[in-house]
């Protein structure tokens, strides 16, 4: 029996992420049991870029859930990302436990190759912005092999279902996640079946899941067809890269330490200018109050 995790991105409760990743789960004819993580529940913490994650231990030094988190994904045999669009995005909670990501290098092994779907959910038609890229990073920089993501339209608790055209969506990513080969979708990148381009003047264009580059082609019957070549610095899409990413992380400490007296006397000079505006301080842990029903 497979176990596959569902990672709710809404603090919605029976939101539209939450019955759309259980839908997926009731699509998937493999025989599994279905673990739910909504990430409101965890306790999270920005990253503060201090990088120890990539030394010794490979843990981060925070003191949260993270490791929860991580154990829960390299336990799991797939993985379903539900994920809704706040302003244009992916809304913060996905962001802040992505922003974590030079951890998820420790649980590498465990985590490569994964297979996983993922799915955007907008409230209204054609305003998903950039959400879908969210959702192809995150399970990329998890090294997942991802099968398909799509995006699916519905404000109200619930609405994602009003009509059919959803169900086949989440019957689609159900067939995709355990599919030998990811679900076609195009137009999409060649080289790791991303699908937000940016245009770089004439035919020239930049996959940004990968970040290589390439020409764009509208061939005779209307069809695009993007050409990319792998770029010098591109987003890894093998083990083999992911494993030297990490190494190029880790060199990164020597680059400092070599130029560490020079870096220091360039930031010493903005040390004076402009007031700092800070907060008062907080009463410890005031609970938020909780939200009405709808
Ligand atoms: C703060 C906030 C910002 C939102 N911004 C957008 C947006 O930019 N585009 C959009 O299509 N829907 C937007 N929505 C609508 C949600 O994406 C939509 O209600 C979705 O179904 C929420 O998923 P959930 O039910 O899983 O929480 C926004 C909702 C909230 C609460």
């Amino acid at each position: 029996m497979k176990t596959i995790l569902a990672i709710i991105a809404s603090p919605r409760k029976l939101g539209n992420s939450e019955i759309m990743a259980k839908e997926i789960s009731r699509c998937i004819e493999t025989p599994h049991r279905l673990n739910l993580l909504r990430l409101s529940d965890f306790h999270i913490r920005p990253c503060t870029g201090c990088y120890q994650c990539l030394f010794k231990s490979k843990r981060c030094v925070l003191k949260d859930d993270l490791d929860l988190i991580l154990d829960a994904m390299a336990a799991a045999d797939a993985l379903i990302l539900a994920v809704p669009t706040y302003f244009l995005g992916a809304n913060a909670e996905l962001k802040v436990l992505l922003d974590r990501g030079l951890a998820f290098y420790g649980y590498a092994e465990k985590l490569w190759g994964k297979p996983a779907v993922g799915v955007a959910i907008a409230g209204i038609e054609g305003l998903e912005g950039y959400t879908p890229l969210v959702v192809e990073s995150f399970l990329k920089m998890l090294l997942c092999d991802i099968k398909a993501v799509r995006v699916a339209y519905g404000a109200l608790p619930g609405e994602i279902f009003v009509d059919s055209a959803n169900k086949s969506i989440a019957a689609e990513l159900g067939r995709a996640l355990f599919a030998p080969a990811p679900a076609k979708n195009e137009p999409s990148c060649p080289l790791c079946g991303g699908q937000v381009f940016r245009f770089l003047g004439a035919d020239r264009v930049k996959c940004m899941l990968c970040s290589n580059t390439g020409t764009l082609c509208i061939m005779e019957n209307g069809r695009l067809v993007f050409e990319i070549q792998r770029g010098g610095h591109d987003l890894f899409l093998t083990q083999a890269e992911a494993v030297r990413h990490g190494q190029w992380l880790r060199q990164m400490k020597d680059r400092f330490l070599a130029q560490k007296s020079t870096l220091k006397k360039i930031a010493a000079a903005y040390r004076r200018g402009g007031t700092w505006i800070k907060p008062a301080p907080q009463p410890a842990d005031t609970p938020d109050p909780a939200p009405d029903e709808p």
